[in-house]
């Protein structure tokens, strides 16, 4: 009899689909083929601002294996799209190639279809675009004046909000600090590149193949875009290389891709390049933050400001909520947060994993760093004493919050007491010792899902299959959905599978935002407890102990059961404000001649309540820490003012961390248990891990070496610079 007896949920499990990774079975959407399959080539403008006078496509239509040259000469003509509202800000139609207008570098003009991927780059380079350029708005320095205030910015948060009387409570501070700080544009760059493979059958029927985070939007977003019932179209991606935001939506390059497949009436491939993942899908943005910390002389808050500036693009509006952590990290009476952006030539900004809390918590973690070393109170003393104990922006309490512990824990893990408070005065020969620390934090949303289960049983051996539209972008949902089901089924995890990545499957909101795990498996659980209950219920027998299904199936005799349920976040967690916390603590090594930044020790802990699988939970922290310790010292996206291209563009020139450059990386999860946040008391661990890490590593480099580097990245040159008097 199948029986699981030992619990799985909290337990370290390797990735189920771990053997299907490594031998190459694991299907990405640029891997599915059918017959006839032919390639796609997206062309971007090479100017930033302007029109399109005109497309000479006829040496490239000429061009052996062309089939299409699409342009906006011979697109289909659409409706324009629905204005965007909340509820259709993921799923209305993209306008394709419908006019002239050119926004920002890069942005498509044109797609080329041919028999082959040789073929159809070959045509491109044939085509002839001449253009009515205009002088594009680029620089930050430049443009800044021109800023507004946005009507509310990303996910709906205040644009600004006020409490108190914040000059007043500088007023009266014994310290204080002013400062500004910078993070650059920088860009997501998943492993795998954004892929479609687009098939009709017909002319009103489609399945997409295309590397993405919300499936369930997917679906909505093609059908009417191309004017088809929304059951008419499919959305396959089991398999998903990594999103970090820039697979939250379907672009125009997918689009042109099932538009072309249309025409050409064959399937198309179109797979972005790296150079293009630069200009077409979304870019974190440069922010400028104005921080005003003050504090009595006990360290206690008086008041904080934190005031960012930042870009959106001249054709849409986004602006990410970069203050959002200064209105509820501290106990702090007086506060003024706000937001203001101006419009550039630049492609509009998106979603970046812990959009607002990456860069906003630099800002405010280096700015605490400042105000601990003013009032000479130790940076892990001087967030206690602020810590608070309700949501100060929405007067909410917090459903837990363990960041005091995590402070506690890591400090003693790490050896926090052996930090020498002078800077530069620390050193292994030619290099300067520093140790900094961070405070993070990071929502904790939960969304309802739906799932289905089918049970079979033959003989004694029963088998579940639990499926969503859900999506694993390699951080583990299929395990640790396999891991609630087969606990809550009593059934041993091999005998569970999980399928996910499909639209035809019940909708979930998919990955992103934190909420992936604690509402893909409240949905298994759910499913799975319904399906219990109905088996019961048509069992007589009473038993000693919890049943498995297994037990249940058997005695029912039955051979097949099904199941479908949705779990839909229970109205009481709307009475708490939900966080996950976290403790940063980072080593800094900086050779004192060539201003070079290793690090060779790093400490995490994290409070995000129950910790589904602790392997594949550690290992989003640390993909976090790692992009981090890249945000910290090197990535950075160099526009080039005059054109407004980046001259950073490929990932020779856009650096990010390898493993040389990353000592040893320890998370630790502390033991939080949280009955408010969900059914299931699971906070989301994708973005909580990025968050602070470069505020750590920035305020590491300064009791190393006793300068305060507020614009990132930290690269040598800032480091070897003489001080300014
Ligand atoms: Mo995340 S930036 O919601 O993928």
């Amino acid at each position: 009899m199948n029986r699981q007896a030992s619990p799985l949920i909290g337990q370290p499990v390797d990735r189920v689909d771990g053997r299907l990774k490594v031998t190459g079975q694991a299907r990405y959407a640029a891997e599915f083929s059918y017959p006839g399959l032919v390639y796609g080539v997206a062309l971007g403008s090479t100017v930033a601002a302007g029109r399109v006078r005109d497309i000479d496509t006829a040496a490239a239509e000429q061009s052996p294996g062309v089939l299409l040259v699409l342009t906006h000469k011979n697109v289909p003509r659409m409706a324009p799209p629905a204005p965007e509202t909340p509820q259709n800000r993921f799923t209305r139609a993209t306008p394709l190639l419908q006019d002239t207008a050119i926004h920002h570098h890069g942005q498509l003009i044109g797609f080329v279809v041919a028999e082959t991927l040789e073929q159809a780059r070959h045509a491109a380079t044939l085509v002839k675009v001449s253009y009515d350029a205009a002088k594009p708005r680029i620089g930050f320095d430049a443009n800044v004046k021109d800023a507004y205030a946005p009507a509310a910015i990303n996910a709906g948060y205040k644009t600004d909000t006020r409490r108190g009387d914040l000059d007043q409570g500088l007023r009266t501070a014994a310290g204080t600090v002013d400062a500004v700080y910078n993070t650059p544009i920088e860009h997501h760059h998943p492993m795998e590149m954004h892929a479609t493979v687009a098939a009709w059958e017909g002319d009103d029927k489609v399945t997409v193949h295309h590397s993405l985070q919300m499936v369930s939007d997917a679906a909505p977003a093609i059908a009417a875009t191309f004017g088809i019932p929304r059951e008419n179209v499919r959305v396959v991606c089991p398999f998903v290389g990594g999103g970090f935001g820039s697979k939250i939506l379907t672009r125009d390059n997918a689009m042109l891709a099932v538009l072309a497949a249309r025409l050409v009436k064959r399937p198309v491939k179109h797979v972005l390049t790296r150079q293009q993942m630069f200009m077409v899908v979304g870019l974190r943005q440069h922010n400028r933050q104005h921080m005003r910390l003050g504090a009595d002389a006990s360290g206690r808050l008086t008041g904080l400001g934190h005031d960012t500036v930042t870009h959106t693009s001249v054709h849409e509006e986004f602006v990410e909520q970069t203050g959002v952590i200064s209105r509820m990290m501290y106990e702090v009476p007086n506060s003024q947060v706000t937001h203001r952006a101006f419009r550039l030539n630049v492609q509009t900004p998106k979603w970046t994993r812990a959009p607002g809390e990456a860069p906003g918590s630099f800002a405010l973690e280096s700015a605490m760093d400042e105000l601990a070393e003013q009032l000479k109170i130790d940076p892990v003393e001087l967030r206690v004493r602020n810590d608070a104990r309700t949501d100060l922006d929405t007067g909410k309490p917090f459903g837990s919050r363990s960041l005091v512990e995590c402070m506690r824990i890591g400090a003693g893990k790490f050896g926090w007491s052996n930090r020498s408070a002078m800077p530069r005065s620390r050193r292994q020969g030619h290099w300067l010792v520093g140790y900094g620390m961070s405070a993070a934090s990071r929502g904790a949303p939960h969304r309802g899902a739906s799932a289905n289960l089918v049970l079979t049983r033959s003989g004694r051996d029963v088998r579940a299959v639990v499926e969503m539209c859900a999506t694993d972008l390699g951080t583990g949902s299929y395990t640790v959905i396999a891991q609630t089901a087969a606990e809550t089924l009593g059934l041993p995890l091999d005998k569970v599978e999980v399928r996910l990545g499909d639209s035809a499957l019940p909708p979930t909101p998919g990955s992103g935002g934190s909420w992936g795990a604690n509402t893909f498996c409240t949905a298994a659980l759910a499913v799975c407890e319904a399906a219990k209950q109905h088996l019961r219920e048509k069992v007589s027998l009473r038993f000693v102990r919890e049943p498995s299904v297994a037990e249940l199936l058997q005695a029912a005799q039955l051979n097949e059961w099904r199941a479908s349920n949705t779990a839909t976040p229970g109205a009481d967690i709307a009475a708490w404000s939900h966080y996950a916390f976290g403790a940063n603590f980072a080593e800094v090594w900086v050779d004192e001649d060539l201003g070079l930044v290793r690090v060779p020790r790093y400490l995490a802990v994290i409070a995000a309540g129950r910790i589904l699988n602790p392997k594949t939970a550690a290992s989003q922290i640390v993909g976090g820490i790692v992009w981090g310790i890249g945000n910290a010292l090197m990535e950075e996206s160099v526009l080039d003012e005059r054109s407004g291209h980046f001259v950073t563009r490929t990932l020779a020139d856009y650096h990010v961390p390898v493993n040389a450059d990353i000592g040893d990386v320890q998370v630790l999860f502390a033991p939080e248990t949280d009955t408010r946040v969900n059914r299931m008391g699971v906070k989301g661990v994708g973005e909580i891990g990025i968050t602070s890490v470069a505020a750590a590593i920035a305020n590491a480099v300064y009791n190393a070496t006793g300068r305060r580097v507020r614009d990132l990245p930290i690269t040598p040159d800032k480091l070897l610079m003489p001080v300014q008097a």
